[in-house]
């Protein structure tokens, strides 16, 4: 497995690619059934397993060739880019796009991606909470390619020999962090908490632990101004401010909290699964040392947010079917399998979480799928860019102590209300 990526490799690809798709644009060699070759856009692959799996359906269809563009590994920059080509119109270079879970119905609204016909694809085979992230309006703009959700990581070596359990509540977490961490050289928790995506995510989860919400009705309603917001907030702000939360983590996404976590430094870590099977991976400092839970909360079983990506086709683009049947393709059972296998990534395919073999390859399969079924959508928002963009920056300022948490919320409840306003 090719779990890490050489640093630059991706903006080598992307060059390529890009150069490659600029001067063959408008040569795809249309022809009637809408079948050619075709790109596919999507975010950082952090395991570096997708040409593999592409390689394989190009194989197949030397006629439908798809050749793979690799955005920054930020959901923020790829979410930057996708816009800037989608508003493109008929030059748009990307044809298949592999969006965040969350813009499906941004994209939708604003008549980039196509409706896609249902029978087409095994909707009934996938997990169910992620079939409603492609839906938008009633009708199916994307398929559902990986799922997520967030899991807490831990030194199980560190607390076996100290005789404790997992965390299952923030107070236990916080004991721990304060008191055992320090023992063995440890920082004690870290998430994704610079501002971007990773953030809001990381203070919606925390929000919804303590029973609060963000937005209310379709976006319209700011419930954020709450004691149980207050509460959750509060909890990453006091980590920071009482040092079990190490400064270095105001800087993390997903790829620097996992080296932390991975390098031995950290004795919590809130991330995805695929940092926990990276950290399980032969050649890691922690292999073999480490266990992953479901999040914890102020009283008990805390509340995950729900990531992942879903597969859309392009309004423009240029080879349709070619497009719906290389997401066929992607979803089918075998590729599924790679998924997990091969990229560390929750495959959307239900079946997959009790095949006993991968269940004895993937200790954590059960533990995700019940994080999975009961993950809490983002604030759905017609506008949600903009909801992210404040959760992002107000939650970094409690954070860093620019702001108390009182105020920051009361701060984040008005800027909110003045989105939906707009
Ligand atoms: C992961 C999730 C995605 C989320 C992102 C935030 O990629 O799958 O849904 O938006 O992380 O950084």
């Amino acid at each position: 497995m090719r779990w890490i990526k050489a640093a630059g490799r991706c903006l080598l690809v992307v060059g390529v690619v890009l150069t490659g798709c600029v001067s063959s644009n408008g040569h795809h060699g249309d022809d009637d059934e809408g079948r050619g070759p075709l790109t596919l856009a999507t975010a950082g692959d952090l395991t570096g397993y997708l040409g593999s799996v592409l390689e394989g359906w190009n194989r197949t269809h030397p006629r439908e060739r798809v050749t793979l563009v690799e955005l920054p590994d930020s959901a923020d920059e790829t979410h930057a880019q996708m816009v800037t080509d989608l508003r493109g119109g008929d030059n748009s270079r990307f044809d298949v796009l592999n969006i965040d879970v969350n813009w499906t119905s941004e994209f939708a609204a604003a008549g980039w991606i196509r409706p896609l016909p249902r029978n087409r694809f095994p909707l009934t085979s996938f997990l169910p909470p992620v079939v409603d992230t492609a839906t938008y309006e009633g009708r199916l703009y994307a398929v559902p390619y990986v799922t997520n959700a967030g899991l807490l990581l831990y030194r199980k070596d560190i607390l076996d020999k100290e005789g404790l359990p997992p965390p299952k509540t923030w107070a236990e977490l916080e004991h721990d962090a304060k008191t055992v961490a320090p023992k063995y050289g440890l920082d004690g928790y870290a998430g994704q908490f610079l501002p971007y995506e990773g953030l809001t995510v990381n203070a919606a989860e925390a929000v919804y632990s303590a029973g609060g919400t963000i937005l209310g009705g379709e976006g319209d309603r700011v419930t954020v101004n709450s004691a149980a917001a207050r509460e959750g907030i509060e909890f990453l702000a006091r980590g920071v401010r009482e040092g079990w939360i190490p400064k270095a983590a105001l800087t993390y996404k997903e790829e620097e909290s996992k080296q932390a976590f991975q390098d031995g430094r950290l004795l919590f870590l809130r991330n995805w699964p695929y940092a926990y099977a990276v950290a399980s991976a032969a050649g890691s400092p922690v292999a073999g040392k480490i266990g992953a839970v479901r999040l914890p909360g102020p009283d008990g079983q805390g509340t995950s947010v729900l990531g992942g990506s879903d597969l859309a086709v392009n309004a423009h683009a240029r080879h349709p079917d070619s497009a719906a049947r290389l997401i066929a393709y992607l979803t089918s059972k075998p590729v599924q399998r790679l998924v997990l296998t091969r990229g560390a990534l929750p495959p959307v395919r239900a079946a997959l979480y009790e095949d006993p073999d991968l269940v004895q390859r993937f200790p954590y399969l059960p533990t995700l799928r019940a994080s999975v079924l009961t993950a809490a959508p983002r604030p759905k928002s017609p506008r949600y860019g903009q909801v992210s963009l404040v959760v992002q920056a107000v939650v970094h300022d409690a954070m860093t102590g620019a702001e108390t948490t009182e105020d920051a919320v009361r701060r984040l409840a008005r800027e909110l209300a003045a989105i939906s306003r707009r």
